[in-house]
């Protein structure tokens, strides 16, 4: 998929929108990006994209929010996953094939992602709006 280039938090939520209809359910999507890189609002554009209309924020201290859209969307956090013990404990792998798993600090679980997994990369520019995505896997 070629890199997009974003000039506003709304452009990126549009992007992630157009971004779900590529989805067939039980998708992995892992994204990348310091904090403020606009992981979460990919995540509520991917949301809007479902029809979930929740509101979608960090799941920093659930870990894991669940949405009901055309399908089941995970929306997990894994700032504070440190282990593939941490990772079993939160039961994730239980959530592989129910459903499209969505996830910000993606670094934190490098070494228990499947190999199938959709890649976000997003990152920052000299200018304050602007961010590059670069998707692998799709
Ligand atoms: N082009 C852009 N895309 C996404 N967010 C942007 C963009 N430009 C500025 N922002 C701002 O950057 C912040 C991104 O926040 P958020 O999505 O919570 O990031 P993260 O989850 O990666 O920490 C928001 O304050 C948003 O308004
Ligand atoms: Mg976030």
């Amino acid at each position: 998929m070629d890199d997009f280039i974003s000039k506003s938090v709304e452009q990126t939520e549009e992007f992630a929108e157009e971004f779900s209809k590529n989805l067939n359910g039980n998708e992995i999507i892992a994204m990348y990006g310091e904090l403020g890189a606009g992981k979460t609002a990919f995540a509520r554009g991917l949301a809007k994209g479902f029809g979930v209309e929740d509101n979608v924020s960090s799941p920093t201290f659930a870990i894991v929010n669940e949405y009901n859209g055309v399908y089941p969307l995970y929306h997990f956090d894994m700032y504070r996953i440190e282990s593939w013990n941490d990772l079993d404990s939160i039961g994730f792998f239980d959530y592989i094939d129910n459903g499209v798993i969505i996830i910000e600090w993606s670094e934190n679980i490098e070494g228990a992602l499947p190999e199938n997994v959709i890649k976000v990369n997003i990152s920052k520019t000299d200018n304050e709006n602007e961010r590059i995505f670069k998707i692998e896997g799709i």
